[in-house]
């Protein structure tokens, strides 16, 4: 990837994670990516950790072969227009990270003519720890590869179909905040039981980030481990059982069918 010449169209909170991620890795060099916005003062950090910036976005797009566009969905069709006349065949790939546009309106924008992909990342995507979920278009193997080993740089990333992409949202981005509302409810927990907010913050983090650990390092299902840490009769396993009987599970369930039911309109 080291010779791939890559655009960040739009470097907003998003987009700006990328490139800071495709600067940070030793894979990509930084003067082959270039990030593009109107407000240049925002993104000098950028050009100071290498990359090229500019709000020429068809300059952008005429020195690079990967393009990704990280721009608000409603700003993506006027995006397209622009950079379409820089645009070759043969030679550009088109990823686009706008939530709920699907690749086939984005092919037909561009008359099929390029390969296209979306891309979902989340919003830890900031610290690179991102799952990114792709699904490409008018694409191969080769350029489904290098699109891939991009959002790697961010943190993990899943080749899927398309059709499962709204799916990919809630579990992957809205995700990030039910867990977030986990973690204050345990908290919340902890300082009723008589910790302050600072400790009991530390513990509940650490304690989250160490449980998802155990589970990617062993590649276990999680009531591998829950068996483990619940003696009979103990209290680990009453309180688990009191919060399944007040719809622990089921409340979790129902609210990502919701998000699902809601994104899918
Ligand atoms: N944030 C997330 O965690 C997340 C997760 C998954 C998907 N997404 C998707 O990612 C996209 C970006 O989201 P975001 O949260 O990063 O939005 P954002 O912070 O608003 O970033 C978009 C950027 O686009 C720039 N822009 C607008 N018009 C432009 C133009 N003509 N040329 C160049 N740059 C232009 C804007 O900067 P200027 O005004 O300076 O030009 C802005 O900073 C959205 O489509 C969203 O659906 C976001």
């Amino acid at each position: 990837m080291k010779n791939e010449k890559i655009s960040v169209i739009g470097c907003g909170n998003l987009g700006k994670s990328i490139a800071k991620g495709l600067l940070d890795d030793k894979d990509f060099s930084s003067e082959n990516v270039i990030a593009t916005r109107r407000n240049l003062s925002l993104i000098k950090d950028l050009e100071e950790a290498g990359a090229e910036i500019t709000s020429d976005n068809c300059y952008a797009v005429s020195k690079s072969n990967i393009i990704l566009i990280a721009v608000k969905p409603y700003n993506v069709s006027k995006i397209i227009k622009e950079i379409k006349p820089a645009l070759i065949e043969g030679e550009h790939i088109i990823v686009s990270l706008a939530t709920g546009l699907g690749t086939a309106e984005i092919s037909e924008m561009l008359d099929g003519k390029f390969p296209v992909f979306r891309a979902m990342p989340n919003i830890a995507a900031n610290i690179g720890e991102s799952v990114t979920c792709i699904c490409g278009k008018n694409s191969d193997q080769e350029q489904t590869a290098k699109v891939k080993f991009i959002f790697d740089s961010i943190g993990e990333s899943l080749i899927i179909n398309e059709e499962l992409m709204e799916a990919a949202t809630v579990l992957g981005a809205c995700g990030t905040a039910y867990v977030l509302r986990f973690i204050r409810a345990m908290v919340q927990g902890g300082i009723q039981i008589g910790l302050d907010s600072k400790t009991a913050t530390a513990m509940v983090n650490q304690t989250v980030k160490g449980a998802a650990e155990l589970l990617i390092e062993r590649k276990m299902h999680p009531e591998f481990e829950i068996d483990k840490v619940t003696t009979p009769k103990g209290c680990t396993i009453l309180g688990l059982n009191e919060m399944e009987h007040n719809g622990f599970s089921s409340s979790l369930i129902k609210g990502i069918v919701t998000s699902f039911e809601k994104i899918e309109k």
